[in-house]
């Protein structure tokens, strides 16, 4: 029966079975020795002179071989423990040995942490990345992170629901990806930015408390904490307040930590709460790093930022535009109060808004919609759309608030983010599996790519020339 690496103390004096890569082979003349390597851990392997034919098929072990090892697990001789290693005390004497498959040389080293190596060649090889012990960590963090947040909302009366990745494009500052419909020539869907304007659907359709573990496409410029696509935790609740949201927001995260990384503290509980004006005039920025000691890695200095503008002047597009997106409910009594003050100062109208950044970093956005149908209108039309065009890109939001629609509002983590922090990583990319390099390429699928003259003559779609 297979045991795992982490396991073998388990089964001293036993006959067991190991299957795994060889991290390391070491050869001391009569002994050889490799560390193999699962998803538990490492274990000592011990290859001793005795069985002749073993001792050289062991002489021939390679880095990254994918091996079967039978053989009687023990403790090691005093002296020769591993304090670093869980399984540090034991070894198996091998009395078997199979290769299942050989590996070239790796083009680097995988025992290291690998934050020396260039990321070019870690993103082309990102499957032995992977291998890297930091890597297998963060992920399986990732992994518990997200079953944790299941599982908080769920219990919290929370419904989990899909909503699609084919769909219309929603302003949230980014451009959006598009994606040809072979069918409709010409037309296009778009990879949602966020799942916005559906989860607030799902409010006009009585789910009341929603959530989801989205992926968002933003098609920017990609930096240490922004992908071209990343993860929410995305929610949204009916007949709530600005006040419920964050508590549960600010439960989350401290039970998280607690549960899932028990040596890290929390600068401050209750999370303070500093308005945006007074976050800009004594910190400069409106995700200030409030830890005590900055060199504590385990210190975790979360802040609500609340009371946001909700517009702010656009130069490049001359217009004013919604800080945060234009759902967002401006602070107003009704649509004409809302008229009067626009036209007194934009600018000095607050928005029922709120961000919560941890260690000088945004880890989650939201507010309380707006669910007055002329109100939105309105504030479209303030932000420099035309009748027709709100008619074209969000009719079938105006239209849905005609049929009772709840007072609602949300919130969305961006879990890349807050569990880069969690996991002491300077960049989001080294808490996903797969992410794009800094200039937005996937390195080991190689894409963007070409593709062929009868895929695009299928969606109707022709190159330009580039005459530059
Ligand atoms: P917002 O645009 O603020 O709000 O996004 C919410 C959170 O998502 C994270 N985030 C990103 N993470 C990685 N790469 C990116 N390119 C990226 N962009 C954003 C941030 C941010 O705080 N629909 C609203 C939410 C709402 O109103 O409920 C939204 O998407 O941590």
């Amino acid at each position: 029966m297979r045991v795992l690496a982490n396991d073998i103390s388990a089964h001293i004096e036993k006959e067991i079975e190991l299957l795994g890569w060889v991290a390391v082979r070491r050869d001391h003349g009569k002994l050889i020795f490799i560390d193999l390597r699962d998803r538990s851990g490492v274990a000592q392997v011990v290859f001793l002179p005795s069985d002749k034919s073993l001792h050289a098929a062991a002489s021939e072990l390679r880095s990254e071989w994918v091996v079967m090892i039978k053989g009687k697990a023990g403790k090691r001789p005093a002296g020769m423990e591993n304090k670093e290693i869980g399984s540090g005390e034991f070894e198996v004497a091998a009395s078997e040995l199979k290769v299942i498959s050989k590996s070239e040389t790796p083009p680097f080293d995988l025992e290291s942490g690998g934050t020396d190596i260039g990321e070019e060649i870690r993103m082309k090889y990102r499957y032995l990345d992977l291998r890297r012990p930091r890597m297998q960590n963060n992920l399986r963090m990732r992994s518990r992170a997200i079953k944790f947040i299941r599982d908080f909302f769920t219990s919290r009366d929370f419904t989990e629901i899909e909503t699609p990745y084919i769909s219309k494009s929603t302003p949230e500052g980014a451009r959006d990806y598009l994606v040809p419909s072979r069918v409709y020539p010409g037309k296009f869907y778009a990879l949602p930015q966020s799942p916005q304007q559906y989860k607030q659907l799902l409010m006009v359709g009585g789910m009341e408390r929603y959530f989801q573990i989205a992926r968002c496409f933003r098609d920017e410029d990609t930096r240490g904490d922004r992908q071209p696509e990343f993860t929410q935790l995305d929610l949204e609740m009916s007949f709530t307040s600005q006040e419920e949201i964050l508590e549960f927001i600010e439960e989350l995260y401290i039970k998280l930590v607690k549960e899932l990384y028990p040596k890290k503290h929390i600068t401050q509980t209750p999370f303070p709460r500093i308005s945006y004006g007074q976050a800009m005039e004594k910190y400069g920025s409106d995700k200030p790093d409030l830890r005590k000691d900055k060199n504590n890695p385990n210190e975790l200095a979360f802040a609500f930022i609340v009371d946001f503008p909700a517009f702010e002047w656009k130069e490049t597009e001359r217009r004013w535009d919604a800080v945060h997106h234009p759902f967002t409910q401006p602070i107003v009594e009704n649509t004409d109060d809302f008229r009067k003050k626009f036209d007194k100062n934009p600018a000095e109208i607050l928005a029922r808004q709120y961000d919560l950044a941890l260690n000088g970093f945004e880890i989650a956005g939201g507010s309380i919609r707006i669910h007055d149908p002329e109100l939105l209108s309105a504030v479209f039309e303030v932000m420099g759309n035309k009748p027709e065009e709100i008619k074209k890109q969000f009719g079938h939001l105006l239209e849905a608030f005609k049929f009772g629609v709840p007072p609602h509002g949300g919130i969305a983590s961006g879990l890349d983010r807050a569990i880069a922090i969690l996991q002491n990583e300077p960049n989001i990319r080294e808490v996903i599996a797969f992410p794009k390099t800094g200039d937005g390429r996937d390195l080991m699928m190689d894409s963007p790519s070409d593709v062929s003259p009868e895929q695009l003559k299928e969606l109707g779609i022709k190159k330009v020339e580039d005459k530059t």
